[in-house]
């Protein structure tokens, strides 16, 4: 079995020796990929449909790992007990969805120690209500796969004041932009190449408002956001000495 870059790697960011629970494993390639691998001994992959599970079951027949793997049929953490694992991903799913997965549980949300969560929409306002509900995020890193590039977050039930790393020290942390962009990131390719494009994405927005619109109200803070983002890239191709 050959892992996308993606789901490879939210496998490394598994500790060795939990017990995963994989929310929405669909294929349940992760799971199986973690199993294999010694990873972990013991996971539960869990579906809301009944498709993904059968096809979940399949693959973990196919390896061989029944004993080692609990495939469930049901939503978010509603077919998990509190105390059951230790590490939930919960990837490929909208932001939205992940913070309603948490709200719907909390018995076995609190259970849980490490969360890896990989959003595919609404990072922003994932982060957010992360940070407002006493959860920190200690770690994030970009999957990249054919010109995408996914946000990957790490995180724990630990409420206490957070600090931003030397790149992002000119941003003020209430600043929308630094949601978007990710507070704890891995500095390395595919994070330039994710700050990259947002600034690419933002001078497209920049044009497209001077042409339309002279002095458009919204043309400061767009160009705000580019520079802040090459500030950035700035800072990161200068440490500090
Ligand atoms: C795009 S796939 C992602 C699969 C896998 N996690 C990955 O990242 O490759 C989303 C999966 O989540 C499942 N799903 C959607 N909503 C869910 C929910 N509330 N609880 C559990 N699974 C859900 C879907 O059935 C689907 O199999």
């Amino acid at each position: 079995m050959k892992l996308s870059n993606r789901l490879k790697t939210i496998a490394e960011l598994v500790e060795p020796g939990v017990t995963v629970g994989d929310i929405g494993s669909d294929h349940g390639y992760l799971i199986a990929e973690l199993v294999k691998n010694n990873i972990i001994s013991y996971g539960i992959a869990s579906d809301i449909n009944k498709g993904p599970v059968d096809n979940c079951q399949q693959t973990i027949q196919t390896y061989g790992i029944s004993d080692q793997v609990d495939v469930r049929l049901g939503g978010g953490f509603v077919p998990y007990q509190p105390n059951e694992i230790n590490t939930a991903v919960i990837a490929g799913m909208g932001g939205e969805l992940i913070r309603d997965i948490f709200l719907e549980s909390p018995e076995v949300v609190k259970s849980i120690d490490t969360f890896i969560l990989q959003p595919m929409t609404g990072q922003d306002a994932l982060r957010i209500w992360l940070l407002e509900n006493d959860f920190q995020i200690i770690k994030e890193k970009i999957a990249e796969e054919q010109d995408r590039f996914y946000e990957i977050l790490v995180v724990k039930h630990i409420s206490k004041p957070w600090s931003l790393p030397n790149h992002l020290k000119h941003f003020s942390k209430d600043d929308a932009l630094l949601m978007e962009i990710g507070i704890k990131m891995d500095v390395d390719a595919s994070y330039i190449g994710f700050i990259e494009k947002k600034i690419g994405k933002y001078e497209v927005i920049a044009d497209n408002l001077k042409n339309h619109t002279e002095n458009h109200p919204k043309l400061t803070e767009v160009e705000k956001n580019i520079q802040a983002l090459k500030e950035v890239l700035l800072c990161i191709q200068t440490p500090e000495k």
